[in-house]
């Protein structure tokens, strides 16, 4: 088969306009903002309104998206979503931002990888481009955090936020890279470290597993921290040495955002510079699969980001789940 190379031609992404702020948070649980800040870098997130949900952030990237590329929603072939946060566990939420957006030729599917989900879906829709069977593949990463988070758990509560960012994939043209290469990894065995019980088929919604809070995110945050400081930091640099890289290769790192201190510590043993590392977290704290496009969209939209710029994504989650993607920006 000859397969062709994808690569993005459109980024976009949409927050909620609600912001809520570290001195907010002190008032419903035990925490401070110097706390916050010191320990993840985190200074405010944002927060759905009222009966908004993931397809609806997801729609929202992908009708900026749209715009930008002067494109009709009946383009689009495919609709990937990665989300740990459904609007609802059937239909898919690719489903209802097909809908929401029109696009009326397409297909699409969720995707279930948590912080590593984009990367993961990234990388899933490049292969439809690749194999010829698919021009436009739009990819997006959403999550609504704060529909399962726990408000009375200051060990969570402050970590999450809610956002989204999409991303369009079509066939690159002759001499353009576009998405390179990717590795992505995956290990059960850190399920228990970073988990959602209740409501799936193991432990059915119930009176009682919504009165033990399963419903909400368990982690052993310290733990989670350990593995992810180094599975992202090893995933990154093994793709580094693989393509014969340096760290003055990279024009910029897009980790995702758990927490500035895991961010830093990737970031001082691949040996890049600040200016080569892209950081929102202190705004929109951890958005899961939202973090890495939001990042993109951002640093696109500052001008950060030229053509034949190479950039490195690279992510850690629940699951475990890790993924590093090298992509030539070719805009
Ligand atoms: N405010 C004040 N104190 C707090 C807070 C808070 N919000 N949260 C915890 N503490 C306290 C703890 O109770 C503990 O007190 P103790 O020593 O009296 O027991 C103390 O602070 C230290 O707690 P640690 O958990 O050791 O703090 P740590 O420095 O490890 O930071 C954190 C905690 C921020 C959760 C960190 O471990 C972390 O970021 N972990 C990784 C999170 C992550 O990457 N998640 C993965 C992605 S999410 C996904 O895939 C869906």
């Amino acid at each position: 088969m000859n397969l062709r190379r994808a690569k993005i031609t459109a980024v976009s992404h949409y927050l909620p306009e609600r912001r809520l702020t570290n001195q907010e948070l002190e008032k419903i649980v035990d925490t401070s903002d110097e706390w916050i800040v010191e320990r993840t870098g985190i200074r405010e997130r944002r927060v759905v309104a009222k009966g908004q949900a993931t397809s609806d952030l997801g729609a929202g990237a992908a009708k900026r998206l749209l715009e930008q590329r002067g494109m009709d929603a009946s383009e689009i072939e495919l609709i990937i979503v990665a989300t740990v946060t459904p609007d609802m566990f059937f239909p898919s939420s690719a489903c209802l931002v097909q809908m929401k957006i029109g696009a009326n030729s397409a297909w699409g599917f969720d995707l279930s990888g948590a912080c590593s989900g984009f990367v993961y879906a990234l990388a899933t829709g490049a292969q439809f481009i690749a194999s010829g069977t698919h021009k436009k593949v739009l990819v997006i990463g959403a999550d609504v955090m704060t529909s399962i988070i726990d408000f009375h758990d200051r060990a969570t509560c402050v970590l999450f936020g809610d956002g989204a960012g999409a991303v369009l994939l079509e066939p690159a043209e002759e001499g353009e890279q576009g998405i390179i290469d990717f590795i992505l990894r995956c290990d059960g065995v850190g399920g228990k470290f970073l988990y959602m019980p209740g409501g799936g088929s193991l432990n059915p919604s119930s009176p009682e597993t919504v009165a033990k809070n399963m419903h909400y995110v368990h982690q052993d945050g310290r733990n989670v921290f350990k593995f992810a400081v180094r599975g992202m930091a090893d995933i990154s640099e093994q793709i580094m040495a693989k393509h014969g890289l340096s760290a003055s290769d990279l024009k910029l790192y897009i980790p995702h955002q758990a927490n500035l201190r895991i961010i830093k510590a990737a970031v001082e043993k691949m040996g890049l510079h600040e200016r080569q590392v892209a950081v929102n977290i202190d705004r929109y704290a951890n958005t899961t699969a939202g973090t890495i496009p939001i990042c993109l969209s951002e640093a696109v939209e500052s001008k950060q980001i030229q053509r034949k710029d190479l950039i490195l994504l690279a992510s850690f989650g629940a699951g475990f789940t890790w993924g590093s993607l090298l992509l030539r920006w070719e805009n």
